[in-house]
């Protein structure tokens, strides 16, 4: 099973110069708390970007490259196989960014984490579109600096 998680302002802002443009420790807790135990899929950049394998999870890196400086990664180089194969897998797989893998993502993903950061930061990178259409929102539980909604595939 997939899931994508991610955190975006209010104008869908996620990045800016390879880095989160916040600080927001209790969202960071809630990371921690839904992915520990599980697999994460990232692009390269955010792998720079986190600079070492996040512990307790299963690190995916997708790149054009052949190795990485990383230790405790598993690369994939073809990112439409890796979702076809977790998509009706038993393992839980959270797609954690950037940019580039979330909109490679949204087509197999069974549901879609969000933390609505409050207010508007630069950001050079934004979380794409999707057609709401396609997903039931299923909860929505407000934090102080943000509000964590999460929204189920309706169908396949
Ligand atoms: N707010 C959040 O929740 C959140 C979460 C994660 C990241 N971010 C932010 O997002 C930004 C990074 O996002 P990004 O979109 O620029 O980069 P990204 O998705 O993290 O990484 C892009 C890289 O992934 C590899 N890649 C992408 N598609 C591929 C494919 N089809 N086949 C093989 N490799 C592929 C390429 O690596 P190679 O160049 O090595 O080939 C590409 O340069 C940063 O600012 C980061 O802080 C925010």
């Amino acid at each position: 099973m997939l899931k994508i998680i991610v955190a975006m302002d209010q104008e869908r802002g996620i990045g800016f110069n390879n880095q989160l443009p916040w600080s927001i420790k209790e969202d960071l807790k809630e990371f921690k708390r839904l992915t520990l135990g599980h697999g994460v899929i990232m692009g390269r950049k955010t792998m720079d970007s986190i600079g070492k394998a996040l512990p307790g999870r299963q690190n995916y890196v997708v790149t054009h490259q052949s190795s990485l400086p990383y230790e405790h990664i598993n690369i994939v180089h073809d990112i439409n196989k890796f979702f076809c194969d977790k998509q009706f897998s038993e393992d839980l797989v959270y797609v954690i960014g950037g940019a580039s893998l979330y909109k490679m993502a949204l087509n197999y993903v069974d549901e879609l984490i969000i933390s609505e950061v409050k207010g508007t930061y630069t950001c050079d990178t934004f979380f794409p579109s999707f057609n709401e259409e396609d997903f039931t929102l299923n909860s929505v539980v407000e934090f102080s600096e943000f509000t964590q909604k999460r929204y189920g595939r309706k169908f396949k």
